[in-house]
């Protein structure tokens, strides 16, 4: 009988949002698929796997090629599938590229080397950066077919594509690129992950309560009210796995989000209700987003958080959770990813022509989330009893959205009445000086008043003598 052709992964940045994801993937995939799955992060892996067929050995993919060989050797050797989802984050993007570059290429030398007879696919996770929507306004939504901008040089996924594409031409091996947007997940190992709304989002939520504070939107009116989009991880991870094993995906580079659309406008009032916190109607904005060319926020998270860690002590010795998660917060991240001025949504219509077809509702991605930090003990289970409630309970009724034309219109008519009425009462005046001018008789006085009242039929009620005063009053009605 021949051997099974099982595949053997190598999950890089098990720590992270996006590794962590891959591994909770792969380990719900038959082992008559994956055989073995290989996990590998800089710090010791946070969580224990129960699946024999995981092995997690602890790399620094700064550290020079050659000593990852040796390192990687015995568990790698016979690697399939290698998934790179390490990352070194740093607020400034021009400096990016210092750590992150290195990190890559010391990871595919090294791989390629110790599986240079199984290797059959290497899968880079990058993201929007690759379209530039970190710096300001592209074209929406991003898609595959977009040139690559030109960043003088300082993409740091331009020089991983180009390092791998250049090493693949040499090779048997294909390639994979997914390139998510902002990613809602769980991520295992504070602090030390880079970009995470959701956990960020919480902590700043239930600070608010705690301090009897409404948690304003950082970002920008703009923004709030403009259409936005997430990548869940485990839909990341999906899209990863499937990428990864179809032959007619290989050497293609795909977008992620979910596949639906959001405004935050809508979804920040959901979110705050899943912490029982209610969002006044009134939104006062110091931030307009007016110039859609520049980032603008209400405030800054990074300066919100400052001096606010006691208050998260007090909301975990009253509820429970982390006291460590305050560290964990991403806060310059959040401030880019709602401070932006320009939408910056992303289209998965390639990787649907190809036939990946998950799809994600992205409040529901918000409360699983919420849901794995609670059981992990880092955020409180405050409010976790009642995830998947819809926010809204279903018997309340929403606001007619045609009562608000409709309250317009009985305004402006209402204005305009008040309006005519007022030039009547003006008209009538006039007219009983005119009258009294002409000194009018008695009957002619009381047919001439009714007409006044019914302006602005102007005409009707030209009184007779001084006809300068009709002249003005027409032209300050007209
Ligand atoms: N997060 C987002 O919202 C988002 C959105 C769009 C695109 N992306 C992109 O997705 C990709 C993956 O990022 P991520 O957000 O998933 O990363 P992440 O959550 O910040 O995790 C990074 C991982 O890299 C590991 N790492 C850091 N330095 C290392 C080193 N010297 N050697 C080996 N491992 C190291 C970390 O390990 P330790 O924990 O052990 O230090 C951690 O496991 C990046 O290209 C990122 O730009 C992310």
């Amino acid at each position: 009988m021949a051997p099974l052709n099982r595949k053997v992964a190598l999950i890089t940045g098990a720590n992270g949002i996006t590794g962590n994801a891959l591994v909770e993937e792969l380990i719900r995939q038959p082992e008559s698929e994956w055989s073995k799955i290989v996990i590998t992060s800089r710090r010791p892996t946070q969580v224990f796997w129960q699946d024999p067929r995981v092995v997690f050995l602890p790399l620094d993919f700064l550290r020079p090629a050659d000593e990852l060989v040796e390192a990687m050797a015995l568990l790698c050797h016979d690697v399939t599938h290698a998934f790179f989802a390490s990352y070194v984050h740093t607020a400034d993007f021009k400096t990016l590229k210092d750590c992150n570059v290195p990190l890559f290429e010391n990871f595919l030398v090294a791989i390629d080397k110790v599986a240079r007879d199984s290797l059959q696919r290497v899968i880079l996770h990058t993201g929007g950066k690759h379209y530039g929507i970190h710096l300001g306004p592209t074209e929406a939504p991003v898609h595959e077919g977009m040139g690559r901008y030109e960043d003088y040089g300082e993409n740091f996924y331009y020089y991983q594509e180009d390092f791998m594409f250049a090493m693949a031409a040499k090779r048997q091996w294909d390639w994979n690129i997914i390139r998510p947007h902002a990613i809602i997940g769980y991520t295992p190992a504070g602090p030390g992950n880079g970009m995470s709304e959701a956990l960020t989002l919480a902590i700043y939520i239930l600070c608010c309560q705690e301090n009897g504070n409404v948690p304003v939107f950082p970002g920008n009116e703009f923004f709030y009210n403009t259409v936005d989009d997430a990548s869940f991880a485990p839909s990341i991870a999906d899209m990863s796995r499937w990428a990864a094993t179809h032959d007619h995906t290989k050497n293609e580079a795909f977008n992620h989000t979910n596949g639906d659309t959001f405004m935050w406008k809508y979804l920040w009032p959901k979110l705050l209700a899943y912490f029982g916190v209610e969002l006044p109607d009134t939104q006062e904005w110091q931030a307009t987003g007016e110039d859609h060319t520049r980032m603008s926020n209400n405030f800054l998270m990074t300066e919100w958080a400052k001096g606010k860690e006691p208050l998260w002590t007090a909301v975990v010795a009253k509820h429970g959770g982390n006291p460590q998660a305050f560290q964990w917060g991403t806060w310059d991240f959040f401030d880019w990813a709602v401070g932006k001025a320009w939408v910056t949504i992303g289209s998965v219509g390639k990787a649907r022509k190809y036939g990946w077809t998950r799809y994600e509702d992205t409040y529901e991605c918000w409360v699983k989330t919420f849901r794995s930090f609670e059981n992990a003990g880092v955020l409180p289970m405050i409010k976790g009893q009642g995830a998947f409630k819809p926010a809204v309970p279903r018997t309340k009724l929403l606001p007619n959205p045609g009562a608000l034309a409709q309250k317009r219109a009985a305004a402006l008519a209402e204005k305009e009445a008040a309006e005519a009425a007022a030039a009547a009462t003006t008209m009538v005046a006039e007219g009983e000086i005119a009258a009294l001018v002409a000194a009018p008789t008695a009957e002619s006085a009381e047919e001439e008043a009714p007409a006044a009242t019914e302006a602005p039929d102007i005409p009707a009620v030209a009184p007779k003598g001084d006809s300068s005063v009709v002249v003005s009053h027409v032209e300050q009605v007209m």
